[in-house]
């Protein structure tokens, strides 16, 4: 093969995954100027974020369910975003993940991912976990198969059949089942978990992943008071390895794990700070936490 070819063929491979990697910028006429390629595992947070999201806006049947919302993460952060029912915060996780796309505004993942080039699947892949309200583990399965399960990327049934964990994903699978307090728990069947023992068993699906930032939906609504103090202990443990978005409505929760809170209401940031500054505002007050 002559050298000509050898380097038309490099360069058609590598055009192939740049395709791949920025999803749909060719039909949705975003610009083209992304010079970096995105690599799970490589977010560049030399500016002092993970996450940033800059005048995002998304209507539905003209209602603005999100309005000009400007928020950013600091990487292992834990943040928490409370606001009344209908303010916009599962909007703003579906925003990030990519299941709905913002009618206008800036998502950024670290300095160099445009979110809004990628779909929903290479956004997890990305190192974007996230964990809706209700748990969705396999009830049939042990809580190891559960977290095995999870290290699968290829969902094809031959190849799950025989897939085998290497010495490292038995590591991290035991270290997982340690963080989620669920050690003594392994063989058992995961529908004969408690609410709260599934809950976790969700989120450490998502830590075999090893994602960069989780966004975790009501995770201790349904909680007993021990599950809920527990699940704290989870996040606190959590905070620095892991970026945390957590919306909540737990205000005990969130005292617990004393995290910065942005309060949204009507799609926008009303208010930022401590738990103490934000329930000392008259307008969270008035919107939100009552008189
Ligand atoms: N796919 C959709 N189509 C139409 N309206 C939607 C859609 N998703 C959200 N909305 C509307 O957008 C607004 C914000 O909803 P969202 O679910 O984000 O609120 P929320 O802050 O999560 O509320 P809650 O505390 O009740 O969970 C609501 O008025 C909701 O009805
Ligand atoms: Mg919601």
């Amino acid at each position: 093969m002559t050298p000509e070819l050898l380097e038309q063929g490099a360069r058609r491979a590598q055009e192939r995954q740049q395709k791949v990697l920025r999803g749909r910028t060719e039909s949705g006429g975003r610009a083209a100027g992304f010079s970096r390629i995105a690599i799970a595992g490589e977010v560049d947070v030399t500016h002092g974020r993970i996450l940033y999201l800059e005048d995002v806006s998304v209507s539905f049947d003209g209602f603005k369910a999100i309005n000009q919302l400007s928020l950013d993460i600091a990487p292992g952060e834990l943040r928490c975003i409370i606001g009344p029912n209908g303010a916009g915060k599962t909007t703003l996780m579906d925003i990030i993940t990519g299941k709905t796309r913002p009618d206008s505004g800036t998502v950024y993942f670290g300095s160099t991912i445009d979110l809004l080039r990628y779909t929903e699947p290479e956004i997890a892949q990305l190192g974007i976990g996230r964990k809706f309200q209700k748990p969705t583990v396999f009830e049939q399965l042990t809580v190891f198969e559960n977290l095995e399960l999870a290290l699968k990327t290829n969902k094809a049934v031959q190849a799950s059949l025989l897939f085998r964990l290497d010495s490292a994903q038995s590591d991290h699978l035991l270290e997982v089942l340690h963080t989620i307090h669920l050690a003594d728990s392994v063989a058992r069947q995961a529908g004969n978990l408690s609410h709260g023992q599934k809950q976790w068993l969700e989120i450490g699906m998502l830590l075999m992943q090893d994602p960069k930032l989780l966004l975790l939906d009501e995770p201790v609504a349904g909680m007993t008071d021990e599950e809920t103090q527990r699940t704290a202990e989870l996040f606190l443990s959590l905070k620095g390895k892991h970026s945390l978005m957590v919306v909540e409505h737990d205000m005990s929760f969130i005292n617990t794990i004393s995290a910065i809170v942005t309060v949204l209401c009507d799609g926008a940031v009303l208010a930022q700070g401590t738990l103490a500054q934000v329930q000392a505002d008259e307008r969270v007050i008035e919107v939100y936490l009552g008189r």
